[in-house]
């Protein structure tokens, strides 16, 4: 089953503090943003790539398409002030019919089995986001003082790839857009139309490179790699 994918990359990275777009961070001697997009430019299922971009950097990350030889690139229309924009700002410029997977382009250690397992659940059944269980104890807080313990068993920690039928996400894109609602992911867009939306058990290495910590995780993470580990 081929798909196309949304890799929202406009951002600025505030919380890393690098003075740059994170995405332009190296590791393992690599952009983060290169990282990702290779995962796609491998996977023979992958049709083609939607990359949001600033219009800033727009001929920079150009420059690094070629250099490292990506070539699914379709159309890197420029992004929003909010990530949902951006990936709007994607989707207006696609045309297919099939299954959609939006990526946060700071995710660069997502693995083929698990893009390959949300395809297969959103052709299914319409929406299927990547996550993992919550692993501490969760409760809820208020001014600093406990209200009570929830039940962690039912609680997932949400990730992307968010992978949906393709006019399915248009349509909550669209809604969203012209109510004025903004969401910290595309399927909070989707459960608003009352459709509903699966859960595939990703890992716990799929982190979303924001802070400086999370570089040191990720130089770990592709050190195992390499060693074929
Ligand atoms: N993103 C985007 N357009 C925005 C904001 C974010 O395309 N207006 C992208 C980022 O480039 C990133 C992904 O959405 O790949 C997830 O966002 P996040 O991790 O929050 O990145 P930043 O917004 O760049 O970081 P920060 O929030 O710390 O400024
Ligand atoms: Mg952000």
């Amino acid at each position: 089953m081929q798909y196309d994918v949304i890799l929202p990359a406009a951002g600025s990275g505030k919380r890393m503090g690098a003075g740059k777009n994170k995405l332009f961070l190296e590791l393992a001697n690599k952009p983060i943003l290169i990282h990702t997009l290779e995962v796609f430019e491998k996977d023979e299922a992958c049709r083609a790539i939607f990359l949001a971009v600033k219009s800033s950097e727009r001929s920079f990350i150009q420059s690094q398409l070629q250099k490292y030889n990506i070539t699914k690139v379709n159309e890197m229309p420029i992004g929003g002030d909010e990530r949902q924009h951006s990936v709007l700002a994607c989707l207006k410029v696609m045309d297919t019919g099939d299954i959609v997977l939006v990526h946060d382009a700071a995710r660069p250690f997502i693995e083929q089995s698990t893009i390959h397992a949300l395809i297969r659940k959103a052709s299914e059944k319409g929406a299927a986001i990547a996550g993992v269980r919550a692993k501490d104890t969760m409760k809820r807080v208020s001014n600093g003082r406990i209200e009570e313990t929830v039940e962690r068993s039912s609680l997932w920690m949400i990730q992307t790839p968010q992978a949906f039928d393709f006019e399915l996400l248009k349509e909550a894109e669209l809604s969203a857009e012209a109510e004025g609602f903004l969401g910290t992911d595309e399927s909070m867009l989707v459960e608003r139309l009352d459709k509903e939306v699966y859960v595939v058990e990703s890992n716990y290495e799929n982190v979303k490179i924001t802070t400086k910590e999370d570089l040191i995780f990720g130089e770990a993470i592709l050190n195992r790699r390499a060693g074929g580990k």
